[in-house]
């Protein structure tokens, strides 16, 4: 066996009795990542594969950006580590420059070390400022792994314990292919999903709810996609029971939908809290809430995130925030991806066993069910997944019941990446059939 090869092997054996059994690569025979460059990763033999997943949407500009490891370099050079006790330039810039992109008016910036961690902040704003335990979220949501971020999730399979001090109601809507509405058009789906919401406000809360919590596009849950305005149609129901407006832009974020910076813009809205995480580092720890200083300072006892924010973070975001600007990487995200789209749907065109394409600019997806049905089918996902890789493609999986392939390209991919990856997807495809 090569060298390499027995290397890998000793390395997933490690993994597994070290690591807790929750935690699981991909793969029958994981990939040891050694190195990257761009939309590229090389793994300890030399193979190269190309990254459509970006560490599930998080290395998003590119492998070794240079521009962004000289600004890690020279700041780790500097002071790697403060604290919010003292004055960070870094810190501070980039909550001017977030702040600043971010669309809520007169906006505040809290930094944290996880997606997790912002979206329980948000919660804790949320909560305080309408001073109330009452949730709603998403049906086949994500939002992390803390008792509370659990407790807004309505995905199974990521939802380890129930346990949590908030009251949480699910709201009908984020998911259209498993809807009771799907066959409704865009304005009725968007109707009857307000009528729920309308209920379900009336029916199993005591009406003085805290915050409705969603992602513009449901990241975990496949890549789903409501119609632009739904959540327009949402808030005006909302507000008139001035219950506040959380977009979680963990996933959406940064201009990777390519029509717009935010997810949160296809719906015609401003939220009162953004909750950012991912891809703003381009892989360095770094994560945040930003809302409205009547929002943000509505918090009465001290509060802070050792390393949220930190200089190395603080750098490390700037020179990604910059690069998405500077090269417009929204931009690119919206040619690539209606490029990509245009290779999916063809392919699901000429394929019985995928429901559907779906997703906004470098955020797709394609979902595998039982031909002729919408029942989903995983075996077949994991042999798509399994068979991408034999092509030399990383994509990611996801979905309720693990039947979705996700493809998020890095927001600087080009146009014969993207022919690349349709290429061996279509081979991947043809392979599982
Ligand atoms: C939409 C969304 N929110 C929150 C999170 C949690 O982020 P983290 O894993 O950084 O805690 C994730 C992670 O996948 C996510 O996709």
């Amino acid at each position: 066996m090569d060298d390499h090869r027995s290397r890998a092997d000793e390395l997933a054996n490690r993994y597994r009795s070290v690591l807790p059994s929750w935690v699981k690569p991909l793969y029958a025979e994981p990939i040891v990542v050694d190195r990257g460059e761009g939309s590229w990763v090389y793994d300890l033999g030399g193979t190269r594969y190309l990254d459509f997943f970006g560490g599930v949407l998080t290395t998003m500009i590119g492998h070794s950006v240079p521009e962004v490891t000289a600004a890690v370099q020279a700041q780790a050079a500097k002071v790697m580590h403060t604290s919010t006790l003292y004055l960070s330039e870094p810190m501070i810039e980039l909550a001017a420059e977030i702040a600043a992109v971010s669309g809520i008016p007169d906006a505040k910036v809290f930094f944290t070390t996880s997606g997790t961690e912002a979206n329980d902040t948000a919660l804790l704003l949320a909560t305080t400022y309408r001073r109330s335990n009452q949730v709603l979220a998403m049906r086949n949501s994500y939002h992390g792994r803390s008792f509370s971020a659990m407790s807004i999730t309505g995905h199974r399979s990521w939802s380890a314990s129930s346990f949590s001090g908030l009251s949480v109601s699910f709201v009908h809507g984020g998911y259209r292919l498993r809807s009771p509405f799907r066959d409704l058009d865009d304005e009725a789906y968007t109707q009857a999903c307000v009528a729920d919401l309308v209920q379900i406000i009336d029916m199993t809360t005591s009406g003085d709810v805290a915050c409705l919590i969603a992602e513009p596009i449901q990241g975990v849950g496949g890549f789903a996609v409501p119609p632009d305005g739904f959540f327009g149609a949402m808030k005006k129901e909302l507000d008139n029971h001035q219950i506040l407006f959380v977009a979680d832009e963990v996933q959406t974020g940064w201009g990777r939908t390519g029509d717009h910076f935010w997810g949160y813009q296809a719906h015609g809205i401003v939220p009162d809290i953004l909750t950012f995480a991912k891809g703003v580092g381009n892989g360095i720890t770094l994560a945040g809430v930003v809302a409205r200083a009547e929002v943000m300072d509505c918090i009465q006892a001290v509060s802070f995130s050792t390393f949220g924010g930190n200089p190395l973070s603080a750098a490390a975001g700037r020179a990604t925030l910059r690069y998405v600007l500077d090269h417009d990487l929204q931009g690119n995200a919206k040619a690539m991806g209606e490029r990509l789209r245009a290779g999916l749907d063809a392919l699901v065109d000429g394929t019985a066993w995928l429901a559907e394409a779906r997703g906004r600019g470098l955020m797709q997806a394609i979902e595998m069910v039982h031909p002729g049905t919408i029942e989903p089918d995983a075996a077949r996902s994991n042999a798509v997944l399994e068979a991408c890789k034999a092509e030399g493609l990383l994509v990611g999986k996801g979905g309720l019941y693990g039947n979705v392939i996700r493809i998020a390209p890095m927001l600087t991919v080009t146009a014969d990446e993207i022919d690349e990856g349709l290429r061996a997807l279509k081979a991947a495809v043809a392979a599982s059939g």
